[in-house]
């Protein structure tokens, strides 16, 4: 049988607050609630899940540019740095495989310098506006998108 699909989940700065970070917008699931869930439903969908965060872009850009030849898939929540960063940009236009952009709250709801992803252009799809499920959307996402590969 051949090996499952290994899907990378990044997330990016203060994303490690989630649970005591603006509850009223993100939720009160810590990422490690997230963490273990993405784990429960990657089973489901015989998936692997690398669940990571960091508060540097250096540290994920390195970490996307890792990502290829060894992740089938990427799903990036690259909080702030979705409205600033070329370098993530950059570094996801280097893989050729299936990235979904997710994000927790509807940034098209809120403050008009979230309305701009940088990222965007290199997804294959952007999910935003579900709380923590949007990461059990994006599994499936990635999922369709592998068996239509
Ligand atoms: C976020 C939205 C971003 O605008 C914000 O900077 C975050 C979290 C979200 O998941 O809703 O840090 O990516």
């Amino acid at each position: 049988m051949a090996d499952p699909s290994s899907v990378l989940i990044l997330n990016g700065p203060n994303l490690n607050m989630l649970g005591v970070r603006e509850p009223e917008i993100y939720g009160r699931e810590t990422l490690a609630d997230i963490d273990a869930a993405c784990k429960q439903k990657a089973k489901t969908l015989g998936l692997t899940v690398d669940f990571r965060q960091s508060n540097s872009e250096a540290e994920l850009v390195t970490w996307i540019q890792e990502a290829r030849g060894t992740q089938d898939a990427v799903v990036i929540n690259a909080g702030a740095l979705t409205h600033t960063s070329v370098a993530l940009l950059d570094a996801l236009s280097i893989l050729d495989v299936p990235i979904i952009e997710l994000h927790l709250s509807n940034i098209y709801a809120r403050e008009d310098f979230r309305h701009r992803s940088f990222i965007a252009p290199a997804a294959s799809g952007v999910i935003c506006g579900f709380g923590a499920a949007g990461y059990d959307l994006a599994l499936d996402a990635v999922q369709r998108l592998l068996a239509n590969d």
